[in-house]
């Protein structure tokens, strides 16, 4: 691993901004992650470093997932991967929440946690209290050797390579693949079938090729950020594995564009943010091919209705919306990681309009190792 951190280099490599440069490597970076641990022989992976053979793995009750910011987002995420796959129930909170509750820390909770620096102090703080009470925490972490990798008792790195934006974009899609491979290898462990292992894989083995497929449409996307960076606040909806993706693309947009925006699961719009919606309010809507589409359909309808324009990431153009960003087909399960890509571009290609600081937004800082 140290070889090939060393090979990466810091310079720009021709790009304007380390942000873009970074959302450029993201299929070398999947790549790496994948690279030497999926076993065709028993449809699953291997993941070394866990330190937790299968007797143990099958003794789990329950995974929580802690981390901040983008990497909590990437924990929702990994946690319905976990869900899932491995059929083992299991949430994601933020580390700094988590801390200050009195949690209830039960053996029988496998506790993991994500930190693309693995230095950042709410999520090393929460690792050493758990470790006090005796619980078995993993890391899924970027930084080789980091404190959290060091603390945790097993883990693994997601090798996105060196990240220096303040934003994290290689790093986020390369955290989830991570969870991708936890989650495949404990529901080999457990019920996942051979077949279903297989499916992941080969769905695991696309992932490269497909993110450079979105990444070749960035000139359609940066047409529709100078189109939306005139909003003066966004609301993005996903529904179950579609709502982290909007959670995530929304706090990109406002990390550099510093264009307010919320996220909110599309079933709950009804439930209050409708009444914000009007011609001067944008929505980006997450609409996978899945079993939700219609239901998500439904509430581009109510939009439609109230005159809100809608900019779709979808598998097919959607009638409803103003403008489709369509993206390749993946497995269900993995369509999450796709969807955020272009939503990387279209916060960058908003910021770069609107003339931020992109790779060092104001107030941000890219580990916090204070409390
Ligand atoms: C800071 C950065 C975020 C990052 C978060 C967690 O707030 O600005 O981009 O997601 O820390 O960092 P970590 O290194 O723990 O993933």
């Amino acid at each position: 691993t140290t070889v090939e951190w060393e090979a990466e280099s810091y310079d720009m490599g021709g790009h304007d901004t380390y942000m873009h440069k970074e959302i450029s490597e993201q299929p070398d970076a999947v790549d790496r992650v994948l690279r030497g641990r999926i076993d065709d022989r028993f449809s699953t992976v291997h993941l070394g470093g866990l330190n937790l053979d299968a007797r143990e793995a099958r003794t789990i009750r329950r995974i929580k997932i802690l981390g901040c910011g983008t990497s909590y987002h990437a924990g929702l995420i990994g946690a319905g991967l976990i869900e899932s796959l491995a059929r083992i129930p299991a949430d994601a909170e933020p580390a700094s929440e988590f801390r200050y509750r009195n949690p209830v820390v039960d053996p029988d909770t496998l506790y993991v946690a994500v930190s693309q620096s693995g230095e950042t102090y709410d999520v090393l703080a929460a690792v050493q209290e758990l470790k006090r009470k005796g619980a078995r925490v993993l890391g899924v972490v970027n930084v080789v050797g980091s404190a959290i990798a060091r603390e945790a008792d097993g883990g693994m790195y997601v090798h996105a390579g060196p990240e220096v934006c303040v934003v994290s974009t290689k790093c986020f899609t390369n955290t989830v693949v991570a969870f991708a491979l936890l989650a495949l290898h404990l529901g080999r462990i457990r019920d996942l079938s051979v077949s279903d292992g297989k499916r992941i894989i080969e769905g695991l083995r696309k992932l490269p090729e497909q993110i450079q497929q979105i990444l070749e449409s960035e000139a359609d996307i940066k047409k529709l950020a100078d189109d939306y960076a005139d909003a003066k606040s966004m609301m993005f909806i996903g529904r179950v594995r579609g709502y982290p993706v909007a959670l995530e693309a929304s706090l990109k947009l406002k990390e550099i564009s510093y264009i307010h925006a919320e996220a909110y699961p599309a079933s709950e719009l009804k439930h209050g943010p409708l009444a914000l919606i009007e011609p001067a309010l944008p929505t980006v809507a997450i609409v996978p091919d899945d079993d939700l589409l219609e239901k998500n359909r439904a509430a581009l309808e109510e939009i439609k209705a109230r005159s809100g324009r809608i900019l779709a990431v979808a598998h097919q153009e959607q009638e409803k919306a103003d403008h489709t960003v369509v993206v390749p087909k993946n497995e269900p399960e993995l369509d999450p990681i796709l969807m955020g890509i272009p939503l990387q571009l279209l916060a960058y290609h908003t910021a770069l309009s609107l003339g931020r600081d992109i790779d060092k937004p104001r107030n941000l800082a890219k580990s916090v190792t204070v409390e």
